[in-house]
């Protein structure tokens, strides 16, 4: 089971597009997934029960950071391959790395100067906690809301800055697609949309697909790098 957790100090980030673009992606693929909602807006939660839901996908409140263990405790008696977390944008819902054994934590960011001074902040963050914790955590950017049309120069150079701070970004970004905002409106996943006679969904889909890849293949590099532990934990 892997545990993935989306924050960010900075609210409307989009943390909750991708924890569920990631989630339906995965659903695509055959996946168990757990969506923990914790945020006390509970979006998630309000998506889940709109019809439409992949039954691949179960959502699970947790109001606050506490209310977690208890949420993954509930979402495994469905046996899920997944267990995604979304959080409030908020210093205190970013703290949620700290709540559980995450293999991954994300902080989705948009190409602007002010994201990125928080998206760095946030990397740092979970950067000492795992230094502290004497377990290194997982964390990467991503990059949202981009242009599919064009890529602008200030996706270069908040990237740009990134780096050079440190902090490393997913190989795939998502674009700035309606099909992404209608989810909400609509509930359920790509067929709820195509049954909607919502059009222009194969990049919207493509797109998450490319996520999902980049998701994979981070968590695969980081046990590839780490065989003495992996193979230490199997004995
Ligand atoms: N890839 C995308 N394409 C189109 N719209 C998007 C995309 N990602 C996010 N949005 C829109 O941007 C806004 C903020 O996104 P979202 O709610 O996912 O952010 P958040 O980080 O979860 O916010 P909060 O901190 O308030 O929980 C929403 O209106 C959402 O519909
Ligand atoms: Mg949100």
């Amino acid at each position: 089971m892997a545990n993935i957790a989306f924050i960010s100090p900075k609210g409307g980030a989009g943390k909750t597009t991708a924890a569920l673009a990631l989630a339906l992606g995965l659903a695509g693929r055959g996946q168990k997934v757990a969506l923990i909602d914790s945020d006390p807006n509970k979006p998630l939660v309000q998506w889940g029960a709109l019809p439409g839901r992949p039954a691949a996908i179960t959502v699970h409140a947790a109001p606050t950071i506490q209310d977690i263990r208890d949420a993954v405790r509930e979402a495994r008696r469905h046996e899920p391959e997944w267990v995604i977390v979304d959080t409030e944008g908020s210093v205190r819902g970013a703290m949620v790395f700290a709540a559980l054994r995450f293999d991954l934590v994300i902080t989705p960011l948009t190409a602007s100067q002010l994201d990125a001074a928080e998206a760095i902040k946030a990397g740092q963050m979970v950067d000492s906690f795992g230094k502290r914790a004497g377990n290194r955590l997982l964390h990467r950017c991503l990059m949202t809301r981009v242009p599919a049309a064009i890529r602008p120069r200030s996706l270069k150079t908040v990237v740009e800055q990134l780096r050079g701070a440190g902090i490393e970004i997913l190989p795939a970004a998502l674009i700035e697609k309606e099909a992404f905002r209608l989810f909400f409106a609509l509930g359920g996943g790509f067929e709820t949309l195509e049954a909607d006679g919502v059009t222009g969904l194969a990049a919207a889909r493509q797109n998450t697909d490319a996520f999902v890849d980049a998701v994979i293949a981070t968590l695969d590099d980081a046990t590839a790098a780490a065989p003495r532990e992996t193979a230490t934990a199997g004995r």
